[in-house]
């Protein structure tokens, strides 16, 4: 049994197959998942999702990739899809320094205002941090509401520190498992597992026996077994506490 925190079934990869794709993921024992919203469109489609699959959660946001045109309409919008039963956070939400499209301040501006949405919603939030760490702890910092969980981590051991400090929670993904993730799992083994989240973040980072293919959330075991191994458990007990972490810090 198997919680999938961060997944992209609604993604257009899935077009052609994605009841079969859904099947799969039920079959390898994954029961529940949160479908994650990136943008308004995916967060009409996530929500849409969780309507039709019982064990599929949604949550609500705008990556900062895609924060160019967001007003304050959207916030609107954001807030009026919250209030269905099974939306459980507002996400992906953050900064990403990998590309220039997207100025620094700007990002800045909507995660600070999404953390505030997810704040007044009394939801957690679920926070994308690409090679901007030092600026993401600090507006988490200024917001003043760390109910949160770093997805997909990559920063310092040292910064996750501060993070369980704050409250916060840390998810894995494919990296983790990969030969060249050695940062993340010396992460993972310093950190208690009681804040440990897993995920796919399906179709991308795929881990391990698979790389390169497709990934979807049927995967997130590859991710449990490293956990297990790095803590030196069984996957069955890696699945079993990750499973109760999450539904702890979603509300589920
Ligand atoms: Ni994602």
């Amino acid at each position: 049994m198997y919680f999938d925190t961060h997944t992209h079934l609604d993604d257009a990869r899935f077009a052609d197959d994605r009841a079969e794709v859904i099947q799969k993921v039920r079959d390898a024992g994954v029961t529940l998942a949160v479908n994650i919203g990136a943008d308004m469109k995916s967060s009409e489609t996530s929500v849409a999702l969780a309507e039709q699959y019982d064990f599929i959660y949604a949550s609500v946001g705008v990556h900062p990739e895609d924060v160019t045109h967001l007003t304050e309409a959207d916030m609107d919008r954001l807030a009026e899809l919250a209030q269905h039963k099974k939306v459980v956070a507002i996400g992906e939400i953050g900064l990403d320094y990998h590309y220039d499209d997207v100025p620094k301040e700007l990002q800045k501006k909507w995660f600070l205002r999404q953390i505030q949405l997810a704040q007044k919603l009394e939801l957690p939030y679920i926070v994308h941090d690409r090679e901007a760490h030092g600026d993401v702890l600090e507006i988490i910092r200024e917001s003043g509401y760390f109910r949160g969980v770093m997805h997909c981590y990559s920063g310092s051991a040292e910064m996750a520190q501060e993070l369980l400090k704050l409250g916060f929670y840390i998810s894995f993904a494919g990296p983790v498992t990969f030969k060249n993730g050695k940062k993340a799992q010396e992460v993972a083994k310093q950190i208690p597992i009681e804040r440990i989240l897993i995920e796919t973040d399906s179709p991308y980072l795929t881990p391990e026996p698979y790389r390169g293919q497709r990934n979807d959330s049927s995967m997130v075991q590859f991710v449990a077994r490293k956990i297990a191994e790095l803590k030196g458990i069984t996957a069955a007990e890696a699945a079993w506490i990750t499973m109760e972490n999450g539904k702890r810090f979603f509300n589920i």
